[in-house]
């Protein structure tokens, strides 16, 4: 059998992101066999892979960790030392399994030959049967297979790829992360309560592969648990690869509601009257929520505003909103004492303005004003879990100098090929339905988020939906 990785694995090889691959397993330019691909087939596909090269995939990764400045940090790159070990073990095992089975088939050949050496009418056979052990023989070391096979066990040791069922999700455990922590920063929704050993929410079962416990927990798992194979993701990290059998959130409901007493961090001034706030959790205490969700926000004072979270739930321990002066008495306290290290409580998540994962599709985001916040959350999720084939950003603002995320912007459209950005300034909702219809080449065939002003927003809406839009492919966020 041809050697086959799965899909998120045939990412990292060719350098590439999981949804480039999986356009072209959509044009019929790859074959998948039970979601692997062929190593042969991929090699076919992007010929040149090198150890070197690692492109698009590497400056996604920058991007990331752009965005989650303190969840991945550099001192924790690397594996720790017994993981390395372990990992190291499994692969000379599994090396050693290879070389085994090469030698057996090379012995069954031999015998193949002499056996039909003898025999009437064999000769062709026999001829083939050397033709084949010269090829073999002959093989050249910088043959492109061995080449990839290399890098490949380079990357196994740098980390380990899991795969979730039965959602089917996959993700990397890279450095000393634990399992959970990986599953978090790559936007995979397991369950979890306390982060720290205490709860036993994060119970998973190990279906194949081996793991390493990395931390102490106060947790007891019953010994029934331990010989059918749960251990705690919080605790744990992977030595292999892994398939583990593990409950996830599927819908908002699915989230508990959570009161965490927070920090905020940073007070960014953007222009008269915009603070873009952030705020810190406690360690053992990340806000749980979707993408595109919003958090009631209560000062040491009470005074309290509900807004659209801007960040992505990668990172629940750090925080992002963006908050207007307005006129009550939660933008009167942040603009007169721009106060950091002062408490705040955050409860939450509300809202169903959330990502479709199960939809592939090319993605319109459309941001009136601050309705950038959830969409900045959407896009980096949407990044995060690199499912999407593509995205176009329309934010619409009312004075040039209003988009205040323009760095971001640019920052993700010079590194992406999949994503455009379009600036607009005043742009009203004929405008915006006049530019979606002469840029996007099937509209109909698109997913649409938009968010801002509830009046704008049920505009676009219903004018994207007299144009034939599905009503199921148009998700709306007002924000009063
Ligand atoms: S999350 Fe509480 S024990 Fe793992």
């Amino acid at each position: 059998m041809t050697q086959r990785v799965s899909l998120s694995r045939a990412a990292r090889l060719a350098g590439v992101t999981r949804a480039e691959l999986q356009r072209r397993i959509r044009k019929g330019e790859l074959t998948t066999f039970e979601g692997e691909l062929d190593i042969a087939d991929l090699l076919r596909v992007y010929p040149s892979v090198t150890l070197e090269k690692t492109g698009k995939l590497e400056q996604v990764e920058r991007i990331k960790a752009d965005a989650l400045p303190r969840s991945h940090d550099a001192d924790t790159a690397l594996p720790s030392p017994e993981v390395l070990v372990a990992r190291i073990r499994s692969l000379g095992e599994a090396l050693a399994q290879k070389a085994a089975q090469a030698d057996a088939q090379a012995a069954l050949l031999d015998e193949l030959r002499e056996r039909l050496a003898g025999g009437a009418g064999a000769d062709a056979l026999r001829a083939w049967l050397d033709a084949r052990r010269g090829e073999i023989d002959t093989l050249p070391p910088e043959d492109a297979r061995a080449g990839l096979l290399a890098k490949d066990t380079f990357l196994r040791l740098m980390s380990a790829s899991i795969k979730i069922i039965p959602s089917g999700h996959e993700f990397f455990v890279d450095g000393t992360e634990s399992i959970l922590e990986a599953a978090v920063r790559a936007g995979v929704r397991l369950g979890y309560g306390c982060a720290s050993g205490n709860c036993g929410e994060c119970k998973a079962r190990v279906v194949s592969g081996e793991v390493t416990r990395i931390a102490e927990h106060d947790y007891v798992l019953s010994e029934r648990e331990k010989q059918m194979g749960y251990m705690l993701t919080c605790s744990n990290t992977a030595v292999t690869d892994l398939v583990l059998e593990a409950s996830e959130a599927r819908t908002t409901a699915d989230l508990p509601q959570q009161d965490i007493r927070a920090q905020i961090r940073k007070l960014e001034p953007e222009g008269e009257d915009l603070l873009l706030l952030h705020v810190q959790t406690p360690r053992t205490q990340t806000l749980r929520f979707m993408a595109g969700q919003r958090a009631r926000l209560t000062l040491e004072d009470g005074a309290v505003r509900e807004l659209p979270i801007a960040s992505c739930p990668c990172d629940g321990r750090h925080l992002q909103f963006s908050v207007r002066r307005g006129d009550d008495a939660f933008g009167a306290h942040l603009f007169e004492h721009r106060a950091t290290r002062e408490m705040i409580r955050v409860q939450g998540p509300a809202g169903d303005f959330v990502l479709r994962e199960e939809a592939t599709e090319p993605a319109v985001f459309v941001a009136i004003g601050d309705g950038i916040a959830p969409i900045k959350s959407l896009i980096e999720h949407a990044i995060s879990i690199d499912h999407i084939e593509a995205f176009h950003l329309y934010w619409t603002v009312d004075r040039p100098d209003g988009h205040y995320h323009q760095r971001w912007c640019r920052a993700l459209k010079e590194t992406l090929d999949n994503f455009a950005f379009t600036p607009l300034v005043g742009a009203g909702t004929s405008d915006l339905l006049a530019m979606l219809q002469s840029d996007l080449p099937a509209p109909d065939g698109l997913r649409y988020y938009i968010a801002g002003p509830t009046t704008a927003v049920e505009d676009i809406g219903g004018a994207l939906a007299a144009a034939g839009i599905p009503a199921e492919r148009i998700s709306m966020e007002g924000l009063g």
